[in-house]
């Protein structure tokens, strides 16, 4: 069984991931500035020495989430995705770590061909983009002049229980339930590659543990539907009616996210299978679970 590092437990993604691990009987020590790790303090201070002495694998997915708020808050953006990882890489410089997995984003592509490809090209369109793709960077940096083994997962939105809440199933089933309006921003034909954070973590704990080295790899749900279809199933999951209220395009949105899964089978031996409707479930189960 394996030693890992999960930096940003407290976090949606973290949380999920955590769990997953212990239940499959791996060690893990869990890190995060908020409470509910095992072990708190900010990546950005704390001695990161101690944490890496135990540990075989670090998934490093702390960070500074978001892609709307990225233009305003740009430094909150340097410090967490490219500062951290950089913070963290030159700790594990030196030790022979099997892995250091980065948790980086669809939102590298920006205006990119779809379905994008791992190999194709990156044009973010947010800071936020631009600081993942600095962090993935920084990972091949110290994978070629330090040998650190590395592998950079792209998630594309991840949805499911815990989800933060500024994202958007967070708001709308929110909104659904409580008879506040569905807020849109643009035209509502805007493109998600929506993926099951039980697929993400899956998908993480296998490229961890799998030989693949030295590259990114696309993680994507596979249910690729429009802001409106989403919208749609809402309605139906929670049994409500839903009210809509259109909004200006939000600056830094990408217009479609598709990702080509191809390396992401063949590398890791893994594609997500949950159906939205059924994740989508789940979720609102949480919610109304929280709200009892
Ligand atoms: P989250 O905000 O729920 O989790 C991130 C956690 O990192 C938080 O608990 C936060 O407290 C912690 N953190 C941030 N900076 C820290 C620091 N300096 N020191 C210690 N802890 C720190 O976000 P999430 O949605 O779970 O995302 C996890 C990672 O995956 C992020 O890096 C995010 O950019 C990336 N990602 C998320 C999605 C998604 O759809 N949720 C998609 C693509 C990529
Ligand atoms: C999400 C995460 O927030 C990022 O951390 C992550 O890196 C990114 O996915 C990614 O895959 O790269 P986003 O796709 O904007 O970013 O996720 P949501 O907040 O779930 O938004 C999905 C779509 O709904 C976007 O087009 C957004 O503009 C739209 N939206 C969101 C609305 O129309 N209304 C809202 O109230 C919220």
């Amino acid at each position: 069984m394996a030693r890992f590092l999960v930096t940003g437990a407290a976090g949606f993604i973290g949380s999920h991931l955590v769990e997953h691990l212990r239940a499959s009987g791996h060690t893990v020590v869990g890190v995060d500035r908020r409470p509910g790790a095992d072990v708190q303090g900010d990546l950005l201070e704390m001695d990161l020495a101690p944490l890496l002495d135990g540990a075989e694998y670090v998934i490093h997915l702390a960070g500074q989430p978001g892609v709307r708020e990225s233009w305003d808050q740009f430094p909150a953006y340097s410090r967490g995705n490219i500062e951290t990882t950089q913070r963290l890489l030159e700790a594990a410089r030196g030790r022979s770590l099997k892995k250091f997995v980065l948790a980086s984003t669809s939102s590298v592509y920006g205006e990119a061909p779809m379905p994008a490809k791992e190999d194709g090209p990156t044009l973010p369109v947010s800071p936020y983009g631009l600081t993942k793709l600095a962090a993935e960077r920084l990972c091949d940096l110290y994978g070629r002049t330090a040998g650190i083994p590395w592998v950079a997962l792209r998630y594309f939105t991840v949805y499911g229980p815990r989800q933060r809440p500024d994202m958007a199933f967070s708001r709308w089933l929110t909104a659904a339930l409580t008879g506040a309006p569905i807020k849109i921003y643009g035209d509502g034909q805007q493109l998600r590659d929506f993926t099951y954070v039980g697929d993400a973590v899956v998908a993480t704990q296998r490229a961890a543990l799998n030989p693949v080295v030295g590259m990114a790899i696309n993680v994507g749900g596979g249910t690729a539907v429009t802001v409106r279809k989403a919208i749609r199933l809402i309605a139906a999951v929670t049994g409500r009616p839903v009210r809509l209220q259109y909004l200006p395009p939000a600056p830094g949105d990408m217009r479609e996210t598709r990702a080509d899964t191809t390396r992401l089978w063949q590398e890791v031996g893994f594609l997500p299978s949950t159906p939205l409707e059924e994740g989508l479930w789940q979720q609102y189960q949480w919610l109304l679970a929280g709200r009892e």
